[in-house]
């Protein structure tokens, strides 16, 4: 499996850094209102993430952001973001935080709520509600918004990856568990049902394309 501080981000120059650091500053629309554009975004290309977020209050597609649990949590997703902008000259520096973090989100496997392709609509749903705060900028033409676009890109590609890695990991672990468990227990008082999961991209030795998930509760 793919350690999260093996993967390398995007090696940024200076000036790049600073157009990143610039517009980041430059973007005045309050950021727990840009997570929620995201994330009306992420819901509006997939309708069936909803179900991930119980908290969630939607008001004609749009996120009532007065039920304050939930764009908290929009808040908290800009700050990975910003996070990243801030660590710019060392960015290895939160990739323990971006581990740890897509380690929280394993559980979300559990309950065969998720699926691989999420990761690429938060990315591309992230991209495109940057792109637009951009372009209300009257500092930056079309051709300096589609190059801090593409700077942008390459940033929260090496989020997502670190995230990624971090859930990985912790499928894996949950896996090994079980599988010691199992060994431990006998399979005959088991009750198993199968779950297609995601985590068949991880590679891990002992399961192969179907994991049987050992569940507690009865069927
Ligand atoms: C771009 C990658 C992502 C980032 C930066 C991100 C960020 C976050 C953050 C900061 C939290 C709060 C976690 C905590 O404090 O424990 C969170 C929770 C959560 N995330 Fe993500 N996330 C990402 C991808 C995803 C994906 C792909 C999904 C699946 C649809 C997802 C679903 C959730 C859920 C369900 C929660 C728990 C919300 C709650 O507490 O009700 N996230 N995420």
């Amino acid at each position: 499996m793919v350690s999260s501080v093996k993967i390398e981000w995007f090696v940024f120059s200076e000036e790049e850094k600073n157009l990143l650091r610039e517009s980041w500053k430059m973007i005045n629309t309050e950021k727990k209102a840009i997570g929620c554009g995201i994330y009306e975004m992420i819901f509006m290309q997939c309708p069936e993430i909803r179900r991930l977020f119980p908290k969630l209050i939607l008001k004609g597609g749009k996120i009532d952001k007065k039920a304050t649990e939930f764009s908290f949590q929009a808040l908290r997703f800009v700050q990975v973001i910003e996070t990243a902008i801030f660590s710019l000259d060392g960015l290895h520096s939160v990739d323990n935080i971006l581990d740890n973090l897509g380690r929280r989100h394993g559980k979300l496997e559990l309950n065969n709520k998720f699926r691989a392709y999420y990761w690429s609509t938060f990315l591309e749903s992230s991209i495109c509600i940057i792109r637009k705060e951009l372009t209300q900028l009257r500092n930056y033409n079309d051709e300096k918004v589609d190059q801090l676009v593409m700077l942008y890109r390459e940033l929260l590609r090496g989020i997502v990856s670190k995230i990624k890695a971090g859930y990985n990991a912790d499928i894996t672990h949950r896996l090994n568990q079980m599988t010691i468990e199992d060994a431990s227990n006998g399979d005959s008082n088991a009750r198993r049902y199968s779950v297609q999961t995601s985590a068949t991209a991880v590679s891990h030795n002992t399961i192969h394309v179907t994991l049987h998930l050992n569940l507690l509760q009865a069927i």
